[in-house]
């Protein structure tokens, strides 16, 4: 049977760029930034994209490309062997912890917008706004209610196949979130005293960047790009023969790292404007910043738009993630595409439902923690910090060290149009850089310094 493709050189970048802007962007990063110094954090951020997230992100997307098939099938039809198979199965691995708390946290944002349209934020009080998120976090069934129903929404598009379900949707979806981002940094442009926001923002104060920041920052830069797991991988598996993946790379990164700056400079000049902690963590965009559009003029529509946009983010990173257990499945126990969608999504149901139960705290009965840690924290720290930098590092040590170099050239110069001096630096960065950068990072998070 032929293998699917993307139809148009927009629509995969649209789905590519889809599966990276994700909470990653308009959740995690804003909270990163707020917890880690706000400009130290950006600087470092954006070097660990440069420096190892577009060459990871290439490595990747050139081994789908070569392979034209899921993380195990690639490399089993590059080498001719199941030996470095091993990194499809750690991103399969990968892919259900990751979506273990992303579905959870996506159900999340559909009932924010859901109190949103209903205008229950408004002129409501912190306690309030926390005590209401509390309830609903614990509540016995309405967080699994919500993780059904974006399970639902990600399957339908999965259901219609690549080019009529993912390709079409992202085609939609992302200039939806492009234009809504946009109309909201310029909306909190005129919030009273949104200058201290930007001010934290930019303060570019290196005396802040210590070891944790700059592991917070490569975590989040995998994270983000969706690395390591091979969503970008199948994706690239996906990509027409002859386009220029590198160019390619280097759009979706820069994009992704965009729409994280944009959504930082939606967030802290409302947090500013009110007077909020800027490290509040993981709760600043849902509990943070509904107190914020609950005194703010304008805050019914600011906090509509927030949570669609939150929602539109998550729909297209969990599509990716998802079509990869899903092509993995079909195409390794050969089952009917269908049929695979149909079990994964059970099986992410059971897994979402007992991750969302885990944040119950554990007075009130729950035994789902490990060394105090809810299994929705453990998920979170086991892929952004191990997962997706080891795939990472493995796939670059795979192609620097065991892939022919005059293969890959052939690949992305001859066939793909890049040019040669960037070829050179990418596979400098490849063989030593990347895969050194990761070493010590791995070392250093286990104590050896
Ligand atoms: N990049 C997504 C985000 O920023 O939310 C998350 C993600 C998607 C991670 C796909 C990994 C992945 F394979």
């Amino acid at each position: 049977m032929k293998r699917s493709t993307f139809g148009s050189k927009f629509g995969m970048l649209a789905a590519a760029v889809g599966s990276a802007v994700g909470l990653g962007n308009i959740w995690k990063f804003p909270y990163l930034a707020g917890e880690n110094g706000g400009g130290a954090f950006i600087i470092v951020y954006l070097l660990c994209v440069l420096f190892l997230g577009v060459p990871a992100l290439l490595s990747e997307l050139s081994l789908g490309y070569i392979g034209r098939s899921n993380g195990i099938g690639a490399l089993r039809n590059i080498t001719g062997n199941n030996r470095w198979g091993i990194i499809g199965i750690l991103g399969f691995l990968g892919s259900f912890i990751i979506l273990g708390f992303y579905f959870v946290v996506a159900g999340w944002s559909l009932e924010f917008v859901y109190q949103s349209v209903m205008g229950e934020f408004v002129g409501q009080s912190g306690e309030v706004i926390t005590q209401n998120f509390d309830t609903f976090r614990f509540d016995t069934w309405r967080p699994y209610l919500w993780i059904v129903a974006f399970i639902v929404l990600t399957a339908g598009v999965l259901y219609a196949g690549v080019e009529k379900g993912i390709e079409k949707w992202s085609k939609v979806l992302m200039p939806m979130l492009f234009a809504i981002v946009v109309y909201l940094c310029v909306y909190s442009i005129f919030l009273p005293n949104s200058s201290a926001g930007y001010k934290f923002y930019f303060d570019f104060d290196f005396s802040k960047i210590t070891a944790d920041v700059i592991i917070a920052a490569l975590g989040q830069a995998f994270f983000s790009l969706s690395l390591g797991m091979g969503a970008m991988m199948i994706y690239g598996s996906y990509i027409e023969k002859g386009t220029n993946l590198a160019k390619t790379s280097i759009q979706i990164a820069s994009l992704d790292t965009l729409v994280a700056i944009l959504a930082g400079l939606v967030v802290f000049p409302a947090v500013f404007s009110y007077g909020i902690d800027p490290a509040a963590g993981p709760q600043l965009v849902f509990i943070t910043l509904p107190t914020v559009f609950a005194q703010m003029t304008g805050g019914y529509f600011f906090s509509l738009f927030f949570f669609l946009l939150v929602a539109v983010a998550a729909l297209t990173s969990t599509i990716s993630i998802l079509e990869v257990q899903i092509a993995t499945v079909a195409e390794e126990f050969k089952m009917n595409r269908k049929l695979s969608l149909v079990l994964m999504s059970v099986v992410m149901l059971v897994v979402c439902s007992m991750c969302s139960y885990s944040l119950i705290p554990i007075e009130e009965g729950n035994e789902l923690t490990l060394f105090g840690k809810s299994m929705f924290d453990i998920c979170d720290i086991l892929t952004s910090y191990i997962i997706l930098p080891l795939g990472g590092l493995l796939i670059m040590l795979f192609l620097g060290w065991f892939y022919k170099k005059e293969d890959l050239h052939y690949i992305l110069v001859v066939e793909t149009k890049c040019s040669e001096g960037l070829f050179k630096i990418y596979y400098f960065f490849l063989r030593f850089i990347a895969p050194l950068l990761l070493l010590v990072v791995f070392l250093q998070q286990l104590g050896v310094f």
